[in-house]
């Protein structure tokens, strides 16, 4: 499996981009997710990109990482997949636990994505080539 991107909860998008940009990453557009309640900006820096993922309301999936921290802090780690079901099935043989529906996701160019929990290494996504 490929690494796709690293994913950070971040309180507030707008007041980190200028400092992300200060450190050399390029910054993309900022896409709404209503489906996830949050807004989401991926930035790159040579083949290394992050997903900064910003909540929109007390009910988004990143909000409970926040509360407890004052700190942006990280939220996912995703990998590429050719198969994404096959995917599946082998992690859950490995004690992963799909905690999402597959489904598409709008700010990667609706590939399919999945969220996936395993006790010691915490969340991951997974997107489809
Ligand atoms: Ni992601």
């Amino acid at each position: 499996m490929k690494m796709h991107h690293i994913a950070i909860a971040t309180h507030c998008i707008d007041s980190v981009l200028l400092k992300y940009q200060y450190l050399g990453y390029s910054i993309g557009e900022l896409i709404q997710d209503t489906k996830r309640n949050v807004q989401i900006c991926f930035i790159k820096n040579g083949d290394f990109t992050l997903e900064l993922v910003e909540p929109l309301s007390d009910n988004s999936p990143v909000s409970a990482i926040l509360k407890n921290s004052v700190q942006d802090s990280l939220y996912h780690i995703c990998y590429s997949v050719e198969n994404i079901e096959k995917t599946i099935e082998n992690l859950e043989t490995q004690g992963y636990l799909k905690i999402s529906s597959l489904d598409f996701a709008p700010a990667i160019h609706n590939r399919r994505v999945v969220f996936m929990f395993e006790k010691d290494l915490g969340l991951i996504e997974l997107v489809e080539d």
